[in-house]
């Protein structure tokens, strides 16, 4: 499988931080924000990984990154989105590079605590369809949201303003490759965005997606608090000794 890490976007949230760079190149604790989600991959056993990002900081990408030898890595792959239309608008220019194949998303800013490497396992055992995951959190309603019927998720709502449980679904999602025609089906929310909550709504409305909970801590780092709080949890899981 392989890895797509979406790294557009314009982090106003962080403004005037990300006034002259990409907001996935600030730093949490000792190392800049897209360094999290490649490892994450790699340590998953995904390793031909495509950075998607935009705006005027795009160079400064390959600048940083390079071939990414310094994850151990042959190649990395780049492209470049026009806009900032929406993680699903991000992720539609994945197809070529996916092969026919299923692809394996991270955010840009999402930091995990633990291996995704289990998830990883139990979706490639999956035939088609789509696995998301969970964490539980204090504030889902930054978050898309699961709304469950037992076990089963029959929904999930973006930001909702009561949220119907205590889980983010946070920014890791695995996707057959049928996921590149249900983002030709989208049409831009709210927000003038692309979303990739309808993604996964698609696929709940096929039966088709399954969730796991993440063990260990999640975070995001597109807000000022969320950011610090990354940098805080990097920096005491290195006093712990953890990588
Ligand atoms: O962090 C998990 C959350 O991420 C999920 O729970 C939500 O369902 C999902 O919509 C998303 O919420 P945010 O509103 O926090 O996403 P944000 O706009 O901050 O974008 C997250 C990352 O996606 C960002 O770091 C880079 C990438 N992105 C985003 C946009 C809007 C792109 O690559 N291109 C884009 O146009």
């Amino acid at each position: 499988m392989k890895g797509v890490v979406l790294a557009g976007g314009l982090g106003t949230r962080l403004s005037p931080l990300t006034r002259v760079t990409n907001k996935h190149l600030l730093p949490v604790y000792d190392q800049p924000m897209i360094y999290y989600p490649i490892r994450t991959l790699i340590e998953a056993g995904i390793t031909d990984i495509l950075i998607v990002t935009g705006g005027a900081s795009a160079g400064d990408f390959l600048r940083l990154l390079r071939n990414g030898a310094e994850f151990g890595l042959r190649r990395l792959n780049y492209s470049y989105q026009e806009g900032e239309g929406g993680i699903a608008d991000a992720l539609r220019l994945a197809e070529d590079f996916a092969e026919g194949g299923s692809v394996c998303v991270m955010l840009g800013d999402n930091i995990v605590q633990s291996s995704i490497g289990a998830a990883v396992r139990n979706f490639k055992r999956q035939v088609s369809g789509a696995k998301i995951l969970l964490s539980e959190v204090p504030d889902p309603q930054r978050f898309g949201v699961p709304v469950f019927e037992g076990e089963r998720i029959i929904r999930i709502e973006e930001k909702p303003s009561s949220p119907a449980s205590q889980y983010a679904v946070i920014g890791v999602y695995m996707y057959d490759n049928s996921v590149f025609e249900i983002i030709k089906t989208l049409r831009p929310s709210g927000r003038g965005e692309l979303e990739i909550t309808d993604v996964n709504n698609a696929y709940i409305a096929s039966s088709n997606l399954t969730w796991d909970v993440l063990e260990g801590w999640w975070t995001d780092a597109g807000t000022f608090d969320s950011l610090i709080r990354a940098s805080n949890l990097v920096a005491e899981m290195r006093m712990r000794g953890g990588a």
